[in-house]
């Protein structure tokens, strides 16, 4: 039997979570012989709500499930973990543009970036999943000093799902026979989700659909779907948030499929001419914990001026959040430059 892995998650008893804490302890998100320690976190209003969620948990009686405790205080609930999920935030609502969370959401994720840094397992992998999530994870990784920049991420794994979802729906495919979809930039209407890499059967997608409906519908499409799922719902996706997660997270440590990628939101090296240092999404094939950006892919200027939206819309929110973004120090420098040296990031890059 293998070392149970300890996983912080925060909003554990929010709706996103109640569809992915029974999907972990299954062993969806790393892996099916994989003991997990869930360290789960809340608001101290949300205690009892997490106490009931806690007790279903124990009650499916989950072989994997090894152990559950519950904290209100972040620093606590983060000690020695493996992963960190950053679920909880406060969420849009019908007519709100994420990027006007960022006054009430972003100032938590610095303070849990320098929780991170000194509770969390040296080797901690981050995902940031509450809005804004790129610049939120922006704020948590420069607040984190001691650890690389390559260790925090965020979720554009939902967008890329449902652009794979809606191309199937639309061409009568399998979403399995869908590669090389990328969502590139900020998880926002601004995000460009590319079909021009993309196959399907092994063909080129945008030979199988009209370049009218990819320009004209499908990227709006992807673009607002958040808002168009909050508009029908009158709340915020979960259960597809839940599953973007377990796949973003299953595929950083397991790896990407064969002949394919995936999008991440990371830390830019420049790659493609975006500015470093942000956290925008890119095509990314991941091995063994390890993620690497896929190069050489040609960009159209169609392509070009949608990339280079997204990636002022990302300066700009960075500009916002300026208060919140120490200095980068000589490590964290060093952090990222061993990362690039290979084009690489490992999750050992990091200087203590
Ligand atoms: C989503 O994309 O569904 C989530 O980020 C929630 C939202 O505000 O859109």
């Amino acid at each position: 039997m293998k070392r149970p892995v300890k996983i912080a998650i925060t909003g554990a008893a929010g709706s996103v979570c109640y569809s992915l804490l029974f999907k972990i302890a299954t062993g969806e998100m790393i892996d099916r012989d994989q003991p997990v320690i869930l360290q789960l976190i809340e608001v101290p209003e949300a205690m009892d709500a997490l106490r009931g969620i806690a007790m279903e948990l124990e009650d499916c009686a989950f072989p994997l499930l090894h152990s559950i405790s519950l904290y209100d205080k972040f620093e606590e609930g983060v000690v020695g973990a493996h992963y960190v999920l950053l679920l909880g935030a406060k969420p849009r609502g019908p007519g709100m543009e994420r990027s006007e969370l960022i006054a009430a959401n972003a100032p938590a994720f610095a303070s849990q970036g320098r929780a991170i840094n000194q509770f969390a397992n040296r080797d901690v992998k981050v995902l940031v999943v509450g809005n804004p999530a790129n610049t939120n994870a922006l704020c948590a990784s420069r607040n984190a000093p001691d650890l690389s920049p390559a260790q925090f991420t965020a979720l554009t794994r939902l967008d890329h799902n449902r652009a794979r979802g809606i191309l199937a729906n639309h061409t009568g495919a399998n979403p399995k026979d869908i590669r090389r979809i990328t969502i590139w930039g900020n998880h926002s209407n601004t995000q460009f989700p590319d079909l021009g890499h993309a196959t399907i059967y092994g063909e080129p997608a945008m030979s199988q659909v009209d370049e009218s409906w990819y320009r004209d519908h499908f990227i709006e499409k992807i673009q607002k779907r958040g808002a168009a799922v909050i508009e029908a719902r009158g709340r915020s996706s979960a259960a597809s948030a839940a599953q973007g997660v377990i796949n973003h997270m299953h595929d950083w440590i397991n790896g990407t499929a064969e002949n394919d990628w995936v999008s991440m939101a990371i830390v830019s090296d420049g790659s493609y001419g975006i500015a470093k240092g942000i956290i925008y999404s890119f095509p990314v094939r991941c091995d063994y914990g390890r993620y690497q950006i896929v190069q050489g892919l040609e960009i159209s200027d169609f392509a070009r001026e949608k990339m280079t939206a997204t990636e002022q819309e990302l300066l700009s929110e960075m500009k916002t959040v300026a208060d919140l973004l120490p200095k980068e120090t000589e490590a964290s420098h060093q952090n990222l430059s061993v990362g690039l040296r290979s084009g690489q990031y490992l999750q050992t890059d990091r200087v203590r």
